[in-house]
């Protein structure tokens, strides 16, 4: 198979085959993912919830991600690995760049950034650099003192009308895709008709261009709190295998997610 680019993610977008991610923060399981078929694996700072079992995302290091970047690099073969920017690692656009490089040195063709309006000139200086960006709004899990809990996101109009006019803002700035976390599903319907850049939701609705699940999650390991927009896809299956087949063949059939996986 060969391996998958950010064109291929829009030509993805452009037939309206949507497009799936799943975390990823070792070889194995990067491995794994990758020769079914998951075209995106994330390096997410959940690694910091999942992995090391802290109660946030806030204690991750651009080291950390840079160190599961480099063991999820080493297992892939052909999916496009994309890695979180930690909390604190793009306090300015230099220092985010410095921060960024880090991930790419560790194998990652795209890094992720939470947050609107605030970063858009950080995203325009990577992109202008050749460092692609996803962008991530909605429930960003680096804002959670703000939000004071993991709670869903864009309900009022307000907030709705400020996430799209965010959405579009990085989207001229130069990000390739867009995760979506925590909202209402009209709102990630709407988000998505108004970009030509793909969106990846998780909890944001069927209509995103692709959704993304932590590993933990989806697998029914993760021994916190369960989200709404989690399933656990080893239910009937008898390998880990068989659920990133049937993580994919739902993603790609539009089953996954329900109406009772959405806001
Ligand atoms: O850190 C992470 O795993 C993420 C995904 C949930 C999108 O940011
Ligand atoms: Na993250």
């Amino acid at each position: 198979t060969k391996a998958v680019t950010i064109p291929a993610l829009f030509e993805m977008r452009a037939k309206g085959e949507k497009i799936t991610m799943l975390t990823a923060y070792d070889a194995s399981f990067a491995s794994l993912m990758d020769s079914c078929g998951v075209e995106t694996l994330l390096i997410g700072d959940s690694l910091g919830m999942v992995c090391q079992g802290h109660n946030s995302t806030l204690t991750v290091t651009i080291d950390e991600v840079a160190y599961h970047t480099a063991s999820v690099a080493r297992g892939n073969k052909t999916a496009l690995v994309l890695a979180d920017m930690p909390f604190g690692s793009y306090p300015t656009k230099e220092e985010a760049f410095r921060n960024a490089v880090k991930l790419v040195q560790a194998g990652a063709q795209m890094v992720k950034i939470e947050g609107g309006a605030w970063v858009v000139d950080t995203v325009r200086f990577l992109v202008e650099r050749e460092i692609p960006v996803c962008a991530h709004l909605g429930l960003t899990p680096q804002s959670v003192n703000r939000f004071g809990g993991y709670k869903v996101q864009g309900k009022t109009s307000d907030a709705a009308q400020q996430m799209r006019a965010d959405a579009l803002a990085l989207q001229e700035a130069g990000a390739s895709l867009l995760v979506l976390e925590a909202i209402p599903a009209g709102l990630g319907k709407e988000i998505t008709d108004a970009l030509t850049m793909p969106t990846i939701g998780i909890g944001a609705g069927p209509d995103c261009a692709g959704q993304v699940l932590v590993m933990h999650d989806f697998i029914g390991v993760f021994p916190g709190r369960k989200a709404r927009f989690v399933k656990n896809f080893m239910e009937g299956q008898a390998s880990i295998e068989g659920a990133v087949r049937a993580y994919i063949r739902e993603v790609k059939d539009g089953t996954f997610p329900a109406a009772e996986h959405c806001f």
